[in-house]
């Protein structure tokens, strides 16, 4: 029996949430899977996380939570300072709060779990080449079975990223630009890869926020706070993995889009 994974990308604010409610009870019946794992860094307002809706979440169905450069509000850090179930990017400097891989148990399955940031047009953190690289192979004493979270901007970083991790982990899958790409496969090597599954929250947005702001923002370049959308159709974007539990290679990968 492999090890069976769903991944949801970024959950956006109320809208996300909703359309978790929606759809991931008919994600998990029809899949599945043994851990479900999302990117929660925007589920709060579409601005980082707070501990209220982590809790929301993980009670929702999620054994785990991965971030991104937004996870980092100040109220939010003494929750995620000792949080078992919410990574923040591994590659932060020494000293930042929180932790950025698990390795999730459930009855016999065990699944690593890594979470990276890009640098291209992001901060200049450490390297999450040589970070991802060294932690993959600190998890595999404990399982071959390893999922990496590669929060980045640019395609270019994430497709190098996976082809440098490409049989040392089972899959390297990209979030943060919120926009689903249609490129999964898995590369030689066994390892899942897809630049970015996307988001769950409302569908006719800018990457989850209201589009009238985006546009008045892009006209006008007068900064501006984005709000998310209060009602609207929304949408649900999503990996599906099968990971072999002796190997660690991907067999099986479906990109999965559930929309209003
Ligand atoms: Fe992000």
């Amino acid at each position: 029996m492999p090890v069976k994974v769903l991944f949801v990308g970024d959950i956006v604010g109320r809208p996300g949430r909703k359309a978790l409610n929606k759809f991931l009870p008919g994600l998990i019946s029809d899949y599945a899977p043994h851990f479900v794992i999302g990117n929660a860094e925007n589920a709060a307002g579409g601005y980082g996380l707070t501990e209220a809706i982590a809790q929301e979440l993980l009670a929702a169905g999620f054994d785990l939570l991965t971030s991104g450069n937004h996870i980092w509000r100040r109220e939010f850090l003494p929750y995620l300072a000792k949080a078992e179930k919410v990574l923040r990017p591994a590659n932060y400097p020494a000293g930042a709060v929180g932790k950025g891989y698990a390795v999730l148990h459930k009855n016999d399955k065990k699944l690593g779990v890594i979470n990276l940031e890009g640098r291209v047009f992001m901060r200049s953190l450490d390297c999450p080449f040589r970070i991802g690289l060294a932690l993959a192979e600190k998890l595999k004493e404990e399982t071959p079975c390893i999922l990496v979270d590669f929060h980045a901007e640019a395609t270019s970083e994430k497709l190098a990223l996976g082809w440098y991790l490409d049989g040392k982990v089972s899959a390297v899958i990209g979030t943060h630009t919120h926009v689903q790409t249609g490129d999964e496969r898995i590369l030689p090597e066994g390892t899942a890869y897809l630049t970015d599954v996307g988001m769950t929250g409302i569908r006719d947005g800018v990457i989850g926020m209201r589009k009238d702001h985006a546009i008045e923002l892009f006209l006008t370049q007068v900064p501006r706070k984005l709000e998310v959308p209060k009602t609207g159709p929304k949408k649900l974007e999503a990996v599906y993995l099968e990971i072999d539990e002796q190997t660690g290679k991907t067999q099986k990968l479906v990109r999965i889009r559930k929309e209003d």
